[in-house]
């Protein structure tokens, strides 16, 4: 068996092992995936031994997206443009990193939740690293317009002007705001803030909705909840982050073993194991 894993902390409830089980089954890959609870202070260090150990990849997860983007020994363009990174490949002493939240997004947004975001217009809420991930993929769908919306202006605009020559090369006017001045309303909203998490609430009106508009929480679980119940009395259509964790899985599985799982029919068996 090829060993894999998930690293973070704290990483008990990922449920990337779970995923990962499920696609090995049915692509018949041999492959076997733990978890692993890293010390805050060694993250470079366990992905080292990972590799002695004959690891061939891993998944990096909060809070040490960053760090593996600066320990790699190279990036993929998507990788750099996120300046993070969730998937790790060892090839011998070399350290591959990518990112595939961004293109697990999209493809959950486009093929999961048949939603067509080339045209739309959308707002993205959050500059920090869940932000960063998604940017590039969202702006290489082609959308009309994308406004960055954060509380602390200077992080948007800095993520936006990192993004600037994809977003003309795609045509996609692509601006950054602070929170206060969100005007108009969207096709597609995106959470990546962690507002929810801090029991702030949703920092944006729900003008910001065009009706049936899709609003995207990038979490799932309870941290997604008043992000969902606050689209639904906005006339919204919620959705949670689940089905972008099974497909940033799905792309890290490619990557890994050249083999795309059938994720769509994994999405549906996790969402029946979890409490609704
Ligand atoms: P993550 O990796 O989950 O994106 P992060 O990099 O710490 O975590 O980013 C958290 C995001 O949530 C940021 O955009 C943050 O805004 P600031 O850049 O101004 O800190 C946003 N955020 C956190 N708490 C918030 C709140 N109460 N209201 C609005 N935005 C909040």
């Amino acid at each position: 068996m090829d060993q894999y894993c998930v690293m973070g902390n704290p990483v008990e409830h990922s449920k990337s092992p779970w995923i990962h089980a499920r696609f090995a089954a049915l692509t018949g890959e041999p492959v076997a995936y733990g978890k692993r609870l890293i010390p805050l202070d060694d993250f470079a260090g366990s992905v080292r031994a990972f590799m002695r150990e004959g690891g061939r990849g891993c998944n990096i997860t909060l809070p040490f997206k960053f760090e593996a983007a600066a320990v790699v020994s190279r990036r993929t363009a998507r990788a750099a443009l996120a300046d993070a990174c969730n998937v790790l490949s060892f090839e011998g002493e070399t350290i591959v990193g990518d990112n595939t939240d961004g293109v697990g997004l999209v493809a959950d947004l486009q093929r999961n939740a048949g939603v067509q975001i080339a045209g739309a217009e959308v707002l993205l809420l959050g500059a920090g690293g869940a932000a960063a991930g998604v940017l590039g993929p969202i702006l290489e769908a082609r959308p009309r317009r994308v406004v960055v919306a954060n509380r602390t202006a200077a992080k948007a605009e800095a993520l936006v002007a990192r993004h600037a020559t994809l977003a003309a090369a795609n045509e996609v006017q692509l601006q950054a705001v602070p929170l206060e001045a969100v005007a108009g309303s969207f096709d597609i909203v995106l959470n990546a803030t962690a507002s929810s998490l801090a029991g702030a609430g949703v920092p944006v009106p729900g003008s910001v909705l065009r009706p049936g508009a899709l609003a995207c929480d990038l979490m799932y679980g309870p941290a997604a909840a008043p992000f969902l119940q606050w689209a639904r009395e906005h006339g919204a259509v919620g959705r949670d982050g689940l089905g972008m964790l099974v497909e940033q899985a799905a792309e890290a599985f490619l990557v890994w073993r050249g083999v795309r799982p059938p994720s769509a029919k994994v999405l549906a068996e996790l969402r029946a194991e979890l409490p609704a």
